[in-house]
């Protein structure tokens, strides 16, 4: 059994970036070193590095990878220089808000800093990744602790894509109550939607799950229906990538079919998300920015063909479930009721 404690998506030791490389689990587990700004939006936009808090903290490190020849310049230089790069790993992934938030607190902070040479500016810049990563950990364990009551004994949970260990610095956010109820002895079974295209949910919460000696079932999307038709499922709880004012929660392609299955069952809904990830300047869900990727994901099969040459193809990445499918959300300030657009307000805003 792999100790999945002890993998880390996202590692800074000795002044170095190490992000592990998620296109590879769950056959090899590889850690790349990360030495250029390009590199980092390289490793984002591929999924090396993925799920919506994790982006965040790499990309706020990619900050400081950028920034770390750039000592010498004077601040409005450096200032300049740090807004270039912050601009640029935004492009890397539009969905996911906590990458552009964790990169506007990065520059935030630094043009907050009275430090007037580029060597203290620098320290700034490192010291706000190394706070937003420290932070990530806490909150992921504080979703774990308001979310652990809703899990109790014999439970069946699905879940979907992979808002794990590996979407986060640590417990993960749909899974943070997982962890934390096995901690407690709890017995549950989980079951994790595979998550076509790119089989986040049976490569990744499956290995991770199934490694932390949770009871985990893998399955196909397109078995989620019939097993809560057969009565194996009690909740849902997925993670998000950005959720609007109004409650509308952008997650993985395949989450709102789960949302509207779910609701056809009279099973929970739950959305587990840390506060970055509420954008409350983004009033309802369809104004968020869904990112398209490229044809190979959906015509192939890993390296295999399997839909025709020629075929005209759409590969949304994301989808976006309406608020009033969303039974409650899973944060680190608590459980959040509807109505979302007043109670995210209250506890957001
Ligand atoms: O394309 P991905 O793998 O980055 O998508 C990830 C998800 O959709 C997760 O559910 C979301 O980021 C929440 S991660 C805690």
């Amino acid at each position: 059994m792999t100790d999945v404690a002890s993998v880390k998506s996202v590692e800074w030791k000795d002044d170095r970036l190490l992000l592990l490389d998620q296109t590879k689990l769950p056959v090899e587990v590889v850690v790349e070193e990360q030495t250029s700004v390009e590199q980092v939006w390289d490793s984002i936009k591929q999924l090396k590095v993925r799920g919506a808090p994790a982006i965040g903290v790499a990309g706020a490190y990619g900050l400081v990878v950028a920034m770390r020849g750039k000592r010498s310049l004077d601040r409005a230089a450096f200032l300049a220089e740090l807004k270039k790069h912050a601009a640029y790993l935004d492009t890397s992934r539009p969905t996911a808000v906590n990458l552009s938030w964790a990169l506007k607190r990065v520059v935030a902070a630094t043009e907050a800093s009275d430090a007037s040479t580029g060597d203290d500016l620098f320290h700034v810049v490192t010291s706000t990744a190394v706070e937003i990563h420290r932070e990530d950990i806490h909150i992921c364990r504080q979703i774990g602790e308001h979310g652990v009551d809703l899990i109790t004994e014999g439970m069946g949970i699905l879940t979907h894509c992979n808002a794990g260990r590996l979407a986060a610095s640590d417990w993960g956010t749909a899974t943070a109550p997982m962890y934390v109820a096995h901690e407690r002895g709890v017995p549950f079974s989980v079951y994790s939607d595979e998550s076509r295209p790119l089989l986040q949910g049976s490569r990744l919460t499956a290995w991770e799950l199934m490694h932390a000696g949770i009871d985990t079932y893998t399955i196909t999307d397109n078995m989620a229906g019939f097993v809560m038709q057969q009565g194996l499922i009690d909740m849902v709880i997925v993670g998000t990538d950005r959720v609007a004012a109004n409650g509308d929660v952008a997650n993985k392609i395949g989450t709102m079919g789960v949302a509207i299955l779910a609701n056809h069952y009279g099973i929970p809904f739950y959305v587990a998300c840390p506060f970055s990830t509420v954008d409350l300047a983004t009033a309802v869900g369809k104004d968020i920015v869904i990112e398209e990727r490229g044809e190979d994901e959906v015509t192939h099969f890993g390296l295999r063909r399997t839909a025709p040459e020629g075929i005209k193809v759409r590969n949304p990445a994301f989808d976006v479930t309406p608020n009033e499918l969303v039974t409650g959300f899973v944060t680190d300030h608590g459980i959040v009721r509807p109505p979302y657009k007043e109670n995210l307000q209250k506890l957001f805003g």
